[in-house]
């Protein structure tokens, strides 16, 4: 008898690891392929030899944003289930399509016929035996909806979606909490973090996990402790109740057998000045791993202390086997901004390689207290530039190169954690990576990590702010000033937008009416934060401004911002994000401005790094690719390949995986700015890219590519 129950229980193993291999390694079920969030596929129908054959089999052009609608960055790594597509649009709305020919199956409107829209990186799939849902989140609501109709299941909280403002130790009203990437399964438990201010007053960033079936609240982890738990000592005594961010807005990894979930957390808001939060400031950007089914802490690690450069971990952590002293090792790698590769045993939180607490320059902004020190990795050595030499200037031209010199000597810069301070700071890698949201691929079973990475240097500036109420600025120059303070950053000074990330304002008058403005300004809509915490008399001002026939690029920027009487004195980056350009709009740096990387982390020494993307114009035609900004991740297949979009040259590649040479790329009709996805359906390969919209075509597309049909037979 007993005998026979081994035999069965053996049977039973072989058969379900069967399935796991079946559906991890040939499907993409899971955002980022699996729970490990590995990026990597078994299937090898494309390879080396034939990868140049691959051609456009289909195209899913969704039509559904609103008129008016100018821009539609798309993010979403969409994933397949049993031949189905599931993904969200550029507007958010859900679809289901035949992963075989790209054909509309269905579609959910979360927004009831209201504009839409909002970062959503993907969706989630959970089954049990018929039973069988898609569960994402909209605003500040999860959904969940039936996979094989889209209906909306109406017994999931209340009437059919949960709200992420309740259970977090604050006034509902007060808070805003918009998940951008999507939760992850641990058997019956959906566990999300989610998106907030990276202002003063923002939300806190509790990771949550919620009952599948009906929606109940079961666990949370509070990112910025309570009295009583561990860390709290880490923050001025209050601010548990005052203080936000701190946040998993980049999305989770698990390890399924143990359950473990891996969350990256973000920064403490404000980003760029922590007078408000003296301290270490736990467990911001660390990586906390929690007991999947109760939350409760096991490990952390803090990948910078008390943050004051918007370093927020970017992506979720990379589960894989390193070998260590011949023996194999389960590990989670953590890719950041600053280009550091942090690795751990997955079990014990141990590093594997030593991370030294290095000190680092000191603020020199009043009230603010640094932290004096910073872990540093010896290895693997960091996948993006550190700091900026004389050297690294850009040659582009004379002029670009005397015009950034000339800059440099006006710029404070002491190498990587210089904290940002009342004159020009050069913070290199800057808040956009480094690594960003897309993360890495890996080879799970060889140890190899597979990394994109930004070289973007950028400018932050820190001012103290006073009320200037009572200043007699007319309303024109108040709005001039508050647009400046809060709209600058990612608008422009100039007003003229950073596209394809932000679009530009300068027109703003041709295309929207004041109570359209005044719309989207109060409540936000897709990434444009809300400003609705501004006292209204604020909106009306920044609309004053935005509507004005006065030449404002020729206006004198007002450095001050009259904040209302009674507003506390607070400090604000007032060129925030903004990048450190030539006059010609090329990175001040040299290039290459991207880059892709093969880490071994069974030894930390690097297989191959190669520019990514290519600006020829701004090259000679001798010169290697320039390397191009990007945002999205790679993915690794077994057919000996890297499959990365994300570059602003808007190229889809694929690159040998051995030498990191480039076999194919391919001319998007829009920005991939995500991860690609691939799986096979009868026989057939596909390899599938979601790509942006634009001014014309705000929709966005999800474009698949397969080797003909002849080369496969
Ligand atoms: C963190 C970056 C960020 C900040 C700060 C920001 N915006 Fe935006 N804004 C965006 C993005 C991104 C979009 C496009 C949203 C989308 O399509 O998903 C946008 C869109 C808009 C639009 C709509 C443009 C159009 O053509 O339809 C307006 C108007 C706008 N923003 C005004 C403002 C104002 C005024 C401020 C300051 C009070 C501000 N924004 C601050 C990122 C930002």
């Amino acid at each position: 008898m007993k005998n026979l129950q081994i035999v069965l229980f053996a049977f039973l193993m072989v058969l379900t690891s069967c399935r796991q291999d079946l559906s991890e390694r040939t499907s993409w079920h899971v955002y980022k392929a699996d729970a490990a969030s590995t990026s990597y596929s078994d299937l090898d129908q494309i390879q080396r030899g034939n990868v140049q054959d691959l051609e456009v089999a289909w195209v899913f052009q969704p039509d559904d944003a609103p008129a008016g609608s100018s821009f539609g960055k798309y993010e979403c790594n969409p994933i397949v289930i049993d031949g189905v597509m599931y993904a969200t649009s550029a507007q958010r709305w859900l679809y289901a399509i035949d992963a075989g020919t790209g054909e509309e199956l269905w579609s959910f409107d979360p927004f009831d016929g209201r504009r839409g829209g909002g970062m959503c990186r993907g969706v989630t799939y959970w089954e049990d035996g018929a039973d069988r849902r898609i569960l994402f989140t909209a605003e500040n609501f999860i959904y969940a909806v039936r996979a094989s109709d889209g209906s909306q299941i109406m017994d999931f909280g209340l009437e059919g979606r949960v709200n992420l403002h309740e259970n977090l130790g604050r006034d509902p009203d007060s808070v805003r909490v918009t998940p951008t990437s999507p939760g992850i399964i641990y058997k019956d438990l959906f566990i999300i973090g989610g998106a907030v201010s990276e202002s003063y007053g923002a939300s806190p960033g509790d990771v949550r996990a919620y009952d599948v079936r009906t929606g109940a609240w079961v666990w949370s982890f509070h990112t910025i402790p309570h009295p009583g738990e561990e860390g709290y000592e880490t923050w001025p005594p209050d601010a548990w109740k005052k203080i936000g961010g701190a946040n998993n807005w980049m999305g989770m990894s698990l390890d399924e057998n143990r359950g473990i979930v891996y969350a990256p957390l973000g920064s403490p808001s404000y980003d760029y000045y922590g007078g408000d939060r003296s301290g270490k400031n736990l467990f911001g950007n660390s990586l906390v791993a929690l007991d999947a089914s109760t939350g409760e802490k096991l490990w952390h690690f803090q990948s910078v202390h008390h943050d004051l450069w918007d370093y927020d971990l970017p992506a979720p952590p990379t589960l894989l086997q390193v070998q260590r002293d011949g023996k194999v090792l389960d590990a989670v790698a953590l890719s950041t901004k600053t280009g550091f590769m942090f690795v751990f045993d997955r079990v014990t939180g141990e590093p594997l390689f030593d991370i030294e607490e290095r000190t680092v320059p000191g603020s020199q902004i009043e009230g603010e207290e640094s932290w004096p020190t910073q872990p540093f990795p010896v290895k693997p050595k960091p996948y993006a530039r550190q700091s900026m030499t004389t050297e690294e200037v850009t040659h582009r031209t004379e002029e670009a190169r005397s015009h950034v010199l000339d800059q440099m000597q006006r710029i404070h810069h002491e190498g990587l954690f210089t904290p940002p301070g009342p004159q020009n700071t050069l913070l290199i890698p800057g808040s956009r990576g480094g690594g960003e949201y897309g993360g890495m691929a890996c080879d799970p079973q060889d140890g190899i990590v597979y990394i994109n990475s930004n070289e973007s240097p950028e400018i932050a500036n820190v001012q103290k702010v006073e009320s200037g109420q009572n200043r007699g600025l007319s309303r024109y120059e108040r709005g001039a000033a508050f647009y400046d303070s809060y709209c600058a950053a990612c608008h422009g000074p100039d007003r003229k937008g950073q596209l394809p990330l932000y679009p530009p304002l300068d027109d703003v008058s041709t295309r929207l009416s004041y109570e359209d403005l005044f719309a989207k300004i109060d409540q936000g809509y897709g990434r444009m934060p809300s400003f609705g915490h501004l006292p209204e008399q604020q909106i009306r001002a920044i609309i004053t401004f935005l509507l004005s026939e006065e030449n404002q690029t020729e206006r004198t920027v007002h450095m001050e911002d009259p904040v209302d009487e009674g507003t506390p004195v607070v400090f604000h980056n007032i060129t925030g994000h903004s990048y450190f350009r030539d006059p010609d709009g090329y990175p001040a740096i040299e290039p290459p401005w991207g880059t892709l990387h093969a880490i071994d982390l069974n030894t930390g020494d690097y297989k191959w790094s190669v520019p990514l993307g290519d600006h020829p114009q701004a090259r000679k035609a001798d010169d290697p690719p320039t390397g191009s900004e990007n945002y999205g991740g790679p993915i690794s297949t077994a057919g000996g390949l890297i499959f990365i979009a994300a570059t602003f040259d808007e190229k889809f590649r694929a690159f040998d995986k051995d030498t990191g040479e480039m076999l194919w790329e391919y001319s998007l009709p829009g920005g991939g700015f995500t991860a690609p996805a691939t799986y096979s359906l009868d026989g057939r390969q596909f390899v599938v890219i979601s790509v942006s919209g634009d001014t014309e075509r705000p929709d966005g597309s999800i474009m698949a590519f397969a080797l003909p049909a002849e080369a496969i037979n």
